[in-house]
């Protein structure tokens, strides 16, 4: 039986705190929900048979839905619907969103947390909007921790680790983060498999740095508790240390980390993939704290205030 879509769903977008890359290799990490990831509308088109139109403007996404695309959106679409015993056919959905896509922020996964939830309904579980998600996200990224589907369908601070249930951390204090990206294009799959190389030229040395990252995973987890901002961003700057010496830096990356601090970020880091994309900075909670774009012409930073 394929059910018909609801009418409207929506997802957020995702930042890794600390954590990523570690967390491919079985180690947690500490994410955060950006709101305006997505939101979808769906209505029927006069003929059932046509092609689902799917349209967001703010990622230059126009696409129509058939079994023959080879368009990577259009396959992930069809799997999450799919997926959900939902329609491949008949109904035009629009999306807009405040983030931009592919740049480490979660687009992926908000756009198939939201079409999953359309196709699944306001009172589906976030466990079963999750696992639609992962059969699109897989279609992008092979083997996806899973971290910004679970972010994106629950929103909110979350520990995450491969094969554990998440657990939602409970902030000691609201936490101001500001996100600048670099506008240089990275590959998620690119980036984990320099990663690999040098964890297999250093395996004693690379093996205590992903163990290091893990362990400032769990102190990052008490800062935010106790609501401990110098902390946290001692353990985002050790992360970025850390991070670049695996190979995951840039030189962009790391001149936008030294600048956010010399504007007075707290710490500062590259998020998700790293190579191009985004970096995130934590901004401190008494003082206005204004950051550049990257370059003239680059997407502007924008910051982010989750409460607890
Ligand atoms: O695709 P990005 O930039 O959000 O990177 C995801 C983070 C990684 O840990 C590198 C990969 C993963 O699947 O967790």
């Amino acid at each position: 039986v394929v059910l018909p879509l609801h009418p409207r769903a929506s997802a957020c977008g995702k930042v890794i705190l600390v954590g990523e890359h570690a967390v491919v290799h079985g180690y947690p990490a500490v994410a955060a929900g950006l709101p305006g990831g997505v939101e979808l509308t769906a209505e029927a088109l006069p003929d059932p048979r046509a092609p689902i139109e799917l349209r967001i403007g703010e990622w230059e996404l126009d696409l129509e839905l058939t079994a023959t695309s080879e368009h990577p959106v259009a396959r992930a679409c069809l799997e999450v619907l799919g997926h959900c015993d939902g329609p491949v056919a008949g109904w035009r959905i629009r999306g807009r969103s405040a983030l931009p896509a592919r740049a480490g922020l979660g687009s992926s996964a908000a756009l198939t947390v939201a079409l999953a939830r359309l196709a699944l309904g306001p009172g589906a579980a976030d466990a079963d909007v999750v696992e639609a998600s992962l059969a699109g996200e897989r279609v992008f990224h092979g083997r996806p921790s899973g971290i910004d589907s679970e972010v994106a369908a629950r929103g909110g601070v979350l520990e995450f680790a491969r094969g554990r249930s998440v657990q939602a951390i409970v902030l000691g204090a609201p936490l101001r983060l500001a996100i600048v990206p670099s506008g240089i294009p990275r590959s998620t799959a690119d980036q984990i498999a320099r990663v690999q190389a040098q964890l297999a030229r250093l395996p004693v040395a690379g093996a205590a740095a992903l163990s290091c990252l893990g362990a400032a995973v769990r102190e990052s987890r008490a800062a935010l508790e106790a609501g401990d901002p110098l902390r946290l961003g001692a353990l985002m700057d050790l992360a970025h240390g850390v991070l670049g010496g695996l190979g995951a830096s840039s030189a962009e990356l790391d001149r936008l980390c030294a600048r956010a601090r010399a504007a007075g970020a707290l710490g500062a880091k590259l998020t998700g993939a790293g190579g191009g994309g985004c970096i995130v900075a934590l901004l401190p909670p008494d003082r206005e704290t204004a950051l550049e774009p990257a370059a003239p012409g680059s997407p502007a930073p924008f910051t982010v205030e989750v409460a607890p």
